[in-house]
């Protein structure tokens, strides 16, 4: 393919470089005099690690040429990669006045020619801005409609600097934020040398994916240095402890836990990080990542609060007390604090479980349930019909082993509040959802 990259800075050098390199014929672009005259002799304007042969081999080959017309590279390519910086403003806000300048060069250099073009913005962007502000720009520059005149993706890089061309020809995934099908085939085609899967999504999944992996790594970083740092106040091989940790690839390192849906509880998660501040706290360590969990985590038990509430409706039924499916443990569970919360503000509750019944309750578990919730008895109920009949609100907390039956008996005029099953329907019921 004829690929145009535009900024050829970390991303745009790497990447013009990897795409020369399996054949395809880039053209670079950048606004810097001396980077392209670097380039032009097969010199890396960037420090990388064997990005300085590549240049030279695929240069030399003819495969790679630099130039600063946006013109002439939109008019001798298929797509356009754009990888300008969008840096920070103080405020936290992106500064994205490089990016504007090239979503103007490139539009009226689209203006121009008699084929489909497609713009991936490779550059990191938060959701909405590439419909609500590129599109326009390339639009009023070009005269033409996206997905019409051109096509547009969002195409995230994840790269990383000092292992940057490895990172580049293994990524984890080939991501594209279609706007169209036609735009998205078109790019696709430029990565079809990789092995790794490709996945086409909205344009704004495709942002927050970028934006949500960078967060979780900021994470990482920060929760293992925590746990360092009471490690090493208690005199603890921090890296052994870690090690270990990091062997764990069915809780620890794994999908578990990353899928979006309600709040933690039960006996041990709230109790064993409570137990692990005070550690800090007793040794005067400050942990703010650790100690910003429980606040975090009831913060979402009050935005299911806010949505249950919402609806103006005072009649709510909860299925599911217990904190998740197969136990009748409701030490902690996110469902009794919510139950907790609606009752206090006077809503007329109903409570069914199949799997926690009150007379099998026992020792910590009974105590806890009768402090926080002292009327449960008139709260639980044991016929599904007769809870969901005189419900306007049904929250459903756990996967339900009764589905079937709740759908039997639900009303198009009931919300069904879904805290945690999101490939569940609900019809006829209305389905509401906090994540
Ligand atoms: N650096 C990384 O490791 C990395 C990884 C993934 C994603 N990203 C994202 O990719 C984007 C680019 O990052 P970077 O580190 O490569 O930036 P960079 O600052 O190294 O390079 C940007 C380049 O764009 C050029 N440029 C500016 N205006 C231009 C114009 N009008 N026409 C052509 N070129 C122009 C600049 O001269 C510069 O060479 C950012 O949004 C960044 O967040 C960076």
């Amino acid at each position: 393919m004829k690929i145009s990259v535009f900024g050829m800075g970390y991303v745009g050098c790497v990447s013009a470089a990897c795409f020369a390199d399996q054949g395809h014929e880039v053209i670079g672009v950048d606004v810097n005099p001396q980077k392209l005259a670097m380039i032009n002799r097969g010199e890396s304007p960037i420090i990388e690690p064997g990005l300085d042969e590549m240049l030279k081999k695929v240069v030399s080959a003819g495969k790679l040429r630099v130039t600063d017309s946006a013109d002439e590279a939109v008019r001798g390519s298929d797509v356009s990669m754009v990888c300008v910086g969008t840096p920070s403003r103080a405020n936290g806000s992106l500064d994205t006045h490089y990016l504007d300048r090239v979503m103007e060069q490139i539009g009226a250099a689209i203006a121009d020619v008699d084929f489909f073009h497609v713009v991936a913005v490779r550059s990191t962007l938060l959701p909405g801005f590439v419909k609500d502000r590129i599109i326009p720009l390339l639009e009023n520059a070009s005269g033409k409609k996206a997905g019409e005149g051109f096509g547009v993706c969002v195409n995230p890089e994840f790269l990383r600097e000092s292992t940057a061309i490895k990172d580049f020809q293994n990524p984890p995934f080939t991501l594209i934020g279609q706007f169209d099908q036609r735009s998205g085939d078109v790019l696709a085609g430029a990565y079809s040398f990789l092995e790794a899967p490709v996945h086409r999504t909205e344009p704004d999944a495709a942002s927050m994916v970028k934006y949500a992996s960078n967060a979780y790594h900021a994470l990482k970083v920060a929760f293992a240095n925590e746990i360092g740092a009471i490690c090493n106040e208690l005199d603890i091989d921090s890296q052994r402890v870690m090690e270990v940790f990091a062997e764990d690839k069915s809780l620890n390192i794994s999908k578990a836990y990353l899928r979006p849906g309600y709040a933690f509880g039960g006996s041990c998660l709230p109790k064993d990080v409570r137990a692990l501040l005070y550690a800090a706290k007793h040794r005067d360590l400050h942990t703010p990542l650790i100690s910003s969990l429980l606040p975090s985590n009831d913060e979402h038990i009050q935005r299911a609060f806010a949505k249950v509430t919402g609806f103006g409706k005072r009649n709510v039924a909860i299925l599911g007390l217990s904190f998740k499916p197969g136990t009748d443990d409701l030490r902690e569970s996110p469902q009794v604090r919510l139950a907790e919360m609606l009752i206090g503000k006077g809503y007329k509750l109903r409570i069914f479980d199949e799997e926690v019944s009150l007379s099998n309750l026992f020792g910590r578990n009974r105590e806890y349930i009768e402090k926080v919730l002292p009327h449960i008895n008139e709260l639980m109920h044991t016929e599904l019909g007769e809870v969901l009949a005189e419900s306007e609100v049904v929250v459903v907390g756990k996967r339900m082993k009764n589905h079937e039956q709740i759908l039997a008996l639900l009303r198009p005029d009931q919300i069904v509040v879904d805290l945690e099953i999101h490939d569940t329907e609900w019809q006829p019921a209305r389905k509401e959802q906090i994540v």
